[in-house]
């Protein structure tokens, strides 16, 4: 399903953010867990830093209590970067923190209804226009030389429209904590691997999974999804589920997942947290010598 229509662009993005993080306790007690850092930068600024790549202007973070060190993590620091010049001290390093006024917006979700609700809370704010969606618990890394999974999304929308999830394949055993689609014809776009999407089920038990193709946290939708959630009952969970409003998108309008080419590290688990700090530390530069030499002292190999 192609159209020629030219598309509305991309400007704005919704981070659900409001979850209480109860898998990390106590660290996530009065720290939100998007401010866990995998070393040097907290979650929710990787989340920022690849909606940016991707052209998005406005960030809507869709908060609750306790999260306003995540709104502190992006406004400016007067006294910290008044010291840090008394110092002669390099601002750089604060450049990714740095947002326009009026490019962050912040509502609450107030009551935990579930995914879907937290996306409706932002409803006013994203108003009549498609718009991308974080979970910024998945941790997307490109490829060298290739780009973010939004920014890929991003171009295959422009070729596609409509609607737009990531997914990626798990092991069969997995697909029960996830939303699975069910996959149509595959057709490769520029951006890379496209599949239609012709059903979507969240956490469904193994035996009734339509694949072991899962969404893997990053969204291109309509705004007409606000519209289906209005008054949309508890899904799996019983939450308020986003897979299921977007289930009822299908047929109505494209919808299409995209394969990222690039890795994913689930930082919504401890193992994918250790996991994502030593990938993303074997990949860099000032850092890759030791903490290769650490890993193979504490495996016994040195
Ligand atoms: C949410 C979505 C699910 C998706 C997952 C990715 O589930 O509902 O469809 O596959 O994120 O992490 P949650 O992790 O909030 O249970």
């Amino acid at each position: 399903m192609t159209n020629a229509a030219p598309r509305k662009p991309i400007r704005k993005a919704v981070f659900p953010v409001a979850g209480m993080g109860t898998r990390f306790l106590p660290a996530t007690k009065a720290i939100p867990k998007e401010m866990l850092p995998v070393i040097d930068r907290p979650l929710i600024q990787y989340a920022v830093d690849e909606a940016r790549e991707a052209g998005i202007e406005q960030l809507i973070f869709v908060t609750g209590r306790g999260k306003t060190a995540i709104v502190e993590h992006f406004d400016m620091a007067f006294e910290l970067e008044t010291t840090m010049k008394e110092r002669d001290k390099t601002l750089e390093v604060l450049e990714p923190t740095r947002i326009q006024p009026g490019n962050l917006v912040t509502v609450r979700q107030q009551v935990p209804l579930g995914l879907g609700h937290a996306i409706w809370c932002a409803r006013a704010i994203v108003g009549d226009e498609p718009f991308a969606i974080f979970l910024p618990d998945e941790l997307m890394i490109a490829n060298k030389g290739s780009t973010g999974c939004m920014k890929q999304m991003v171009e295959a929308y422009n070729e596609v429209g409509g609607n737009l999830i990531s997914v990626l394949e798990v092991p069969e055993e997995e697909v029960s904590s996830y939303g699975v689609i069910a996959p149509g014809a595959r057709h490769l776009g520029s951006g890379g691997a496209l599949t239609e999407v012709t059903g979507l089920v969240e956490k469904p038990k193994r035996e009734a999974a339509p694949s072991n193709l899962i969404i893997s946290g990053r969204y291109i939708l309509q705004p007409e999804v606000m519209r289906v959630l209005e008054g949309q009952g508890k899904g799996a969970g019983g939450e308020i589920q986003l897979t299921d409003a977007m289930a009822r998108m299908i047929g109505q309008q494209p919808f299409h997942a995209v394969t990222f080419a690039g890795k994913r590290y689930d930082c919504g688990s401890k193992t994918g947290m250790v996991e994502a700090t030593l990938a993303l530390a074997l990949e860099r530069e000032d850092m890759a010598e030791d903490v290769r030499a650490i890993a193979m002292r504490l495996l016994g190999l040195s």
